[in-house]
């Protein structure tokens, strides 16, 4: 059993569509979090809005899904960073710490790359301020994204953050989303793929150096039964012309679905 605190440093969850990073990273490290009593979530997703984390929004301090509410967001964050070090300092703190009088906060953006993409070049200045900041004032970012190369995320950021890496595209992927030590120790999350969604590496502060290039599962939480398109119509796959592009006008309200 390993026990996994997010406390003190930020946290990059990489691997390609499908290969559980929402669900299996985020919905079950979200889960710990949000049942804390002294920890608040501030999230965003510009790109599956509800989709990802809105079944968790009364849980969540903040949740966003568009350009002003996420440049809302990380300038709010980048705003308490200086009142929150202020408080810790006038108490002797280096960092935060449980009962110190502060809720700790966990800004977790959802496609990090496109949350980045929509913030100004002053917004944008202000995170990565933020978060050079941010782990002596009690907050962490969580940024979970496809690939974590330069044109995706600030190389600055990345440097600063501890790794999961989901199952990836390609082993070139693979060099971004595993720590040296990982790569060194022959993690190979390429050969995962999307195909054992929820099977992941983590090289974090606090996990055992024998652990850090031990696969690990996720929890899944999803509740469904899948049938095998054989199983499905009859045998035959549905035509694809049945598949709307776009939904309906007058869309059926969901409780009715
Ligand atoms: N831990 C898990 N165990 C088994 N299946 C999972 C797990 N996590 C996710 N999945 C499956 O994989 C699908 C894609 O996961 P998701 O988290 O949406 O991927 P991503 O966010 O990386 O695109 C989910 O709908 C679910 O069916
Ligand atoms: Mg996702």
């Amino acid at each position: 059993m390993v026990r996994y605190v997010l406390t003190g440093h930020h946290l990059a969850l990489n691997g390609m569509t499908g290969s559980g990073k929402s669900v299996g990273g985020g919905w079950s490290l979200l889960a710990e979090l949000v049942t804390r009593s002294d920890v608040a979530v501030l999230a965003a997703d510009l790109t599956k809005g509800e989709q990802s984390l809105g079944c968790m929004r009364p849980s969540l301090h903040a949740f966003v899904t568009t350009k002003d509410g996420a440049r809302a967001l990380l300038d709010g964050v980048h705003a308490m960073i200086r009142a929150r070090t202020d408080y810790l300092a006038e108490r002797g703190l280096q960092r935060w710490q449980a009962g110190c009088g502060l809720v700790y906060v966990v800004c977790w953006l959802e496609e990090a790359p496109d949350v980045i993409d929509s913030l100004t070049d002053v917004g944008r200045e202000r995170w990565l301020s933020a978060m050079k900041a941010a782990r002596s004032a009690g907050v962490t970012f969580v940024l979970s994204l496809q690939r974590s190369d330069w044109s995706q995320i600030p190389t600055l950021a990345r440097g600063q953050m501890a790794k999961w890496c989901f199952g990836v595209q390609d082993s070139s992927d693979a060099s971004f989303g595993l720590s040296e030590i990982q790569a060194e120790r022959g993690a190979r999350p390429e050969l995962w793929n999307n195909r054992q969604p929820g099977m992941a590496y983590l090289d974090a502060p606090g996990i055992p150096d024998e652990r850090l290039a031990m696969p690990m599962r996720t929890f899944t939480s999803v509740l469904t039964t899948r049938s095998s398109p054989s199983t499905r119509h009859g045998g035959q796959r549905r035509p694809s012309r049945s598949i709307p592009s776009r939904p309906p006008r007058s869309a059926r309200p969901a409780s009715s679905l």
